[in-house]
């Protein structure tokens, strides 16, 4: 059932991994795939790159987090689900594990930023969690040991373990199934845990597909670790993508993907508005930043030879409200390359419509 990779790393087998995803069914959905194949598509990524984007933004909750949430807390004792859980978390994983909570018949007591988006906020509520709100990340992290000691809560990691690995390598093989031959597979990364679960399962199941990794330029602290071959930490973070904007990597996620991961490359907040952009214009998507990263590398820098002929991008997150979604989304690639390509476009539409 689990095989090991490195010293003290142990990755979950094909069966484990298919009869966590028949197990999970009954909680979560099997969310679409949708081949971006259009004339935008043609001028932007080439016509002969086939382009397929795994809708997980319409998971339950709006990403693909309960995944790994789930497999954590099914594993918990009687007495430790009595007690309840917490976790800190900018939304996503906040979300996932009230959901959760709620599905095992347990508790939640989530810890976030008051800088949070109040969206998030609010659907946590709604979910029946408990919220403490925390004017940064330390004081979100000391507030939650402190929960973990008062209330006897447990602790889910928002990314770093194998049962969170398994989870997220449900959604892997979920896509293998939907499209088996990818030459390669994009995949955001924050901490890691997301892409050391979809590439553990996809090695296994087609091991010439390519496992190219994605961090914005500000939050990469998986890149700094490859290049060290260890797990490090930021300074600081800075980027637009929130769920990206993990400050570490950590030990397990860390040798998953040192193991599996073929390449990996940053970008900029610029590229992941003009993600954001092409996917609403394209397909009618709002994604919330991370959901857009795997789009925006496509875009911005992966060439053909790269990526190979049949790509498949993680559009992964939708947690986003109207309004923060029309100040971030940068629609002039899907134009003319540029805004200046939208005043051409206006103007020869323009000129026409005065000769017709
Ligand atoms: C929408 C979205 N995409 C990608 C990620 C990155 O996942 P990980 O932290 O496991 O690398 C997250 C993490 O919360 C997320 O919410």
């Amino acid at each position: 059932m689990w095989s090991l990779i490195a010293d003290a790393v142990q990755i979950p087998g094909l069966a484990l991994i298919e009869s966590t995803l028949k197990l999970n069914r009954e909680f979560l959905v099997e969310t679409p795939v949708w081949e971006w194949n259009d004339i935008t598509k043609n001028r932007l990524v080439g016509p002969d790159r086939h382009v397929f984007c795994k809708l997980e933004l319409l998971q339950k909750t709006g990403s693909f987090k309960p995944r790994g949430a789930l497999c954590v807390m099914k594993s918990l004792s009687r007495e430790q689900l009595l007690r309840g859980v917490t976790c800190v978390s900018a939304g996503n994983h906040a979300l996932a594990v009230a959901y959760a909570a709620r599905l095992l018949g347990t508790t939640a007591h989530v810890v976030m930023p008051r800088t949070a988006s109040k969206a998030r906020i609010t659907s946590c509520h709604d979910l029946g969690a408990a919220i403490s709100l925390e004017e940064d990340i330390a004081s979100a992290f000391s507030k939650v040991r402190q929960i973990e000691e008062d209330e006897r809560r447990y602790f889910v990691h928002p990314f770093e373990g194998p049962l969170t690995a398994l989870g997220n390598a449900t959604l892997g093989l979920e896509f293998f199934r939907q499209v088996p031959d990818l030459s390669s597979i994009i995949i955001p990364v924050g901490g890691g845990g997301l892409c050391a679960g979809i590439s553990l399962a996809i090695k296994q199941l087609n091991p010439k597909c390519k496992i190219i990794a994605v961090e914005p330029s500000g939050a990469n602290s998986l890149q700094r670790s490859l290049i060290s071959g260890r797990p490090e930490k930021l300074d600081s973070v800075e980027t637009i993508a929130d769920s990206l904007g993990s400050p570490c990597a950590m030990e397990y996620s860390f040798r998953v993907c040192q193991k599996f991961v073929d390449e990996i490359v940053t970008i900029s907040d610029e590229s992941i508005r003009r993600g954001m952009g092409v996917l609403f214009s394209c397909a009618k998507i709002a994604a919330e930043p991370a959901g857009a990263a795997s789009t925006a590398a496509l875009l911005e820098s992966l060439s053909q030879k790269q990526t190979g002929p049949r790509v498949g991008l993680l559009v992964c997150g939708s947690n986003i409200d109207i309004r923060s979604f029309c100040q971030l989304a940068d629609d002039s690639l899907t134009v003319g390359g540029t805004s200046e390509g939208m005043d051409r476009f206006v103007t020869a539409t323009t000129s026409q419509t005065v000769r017709g």
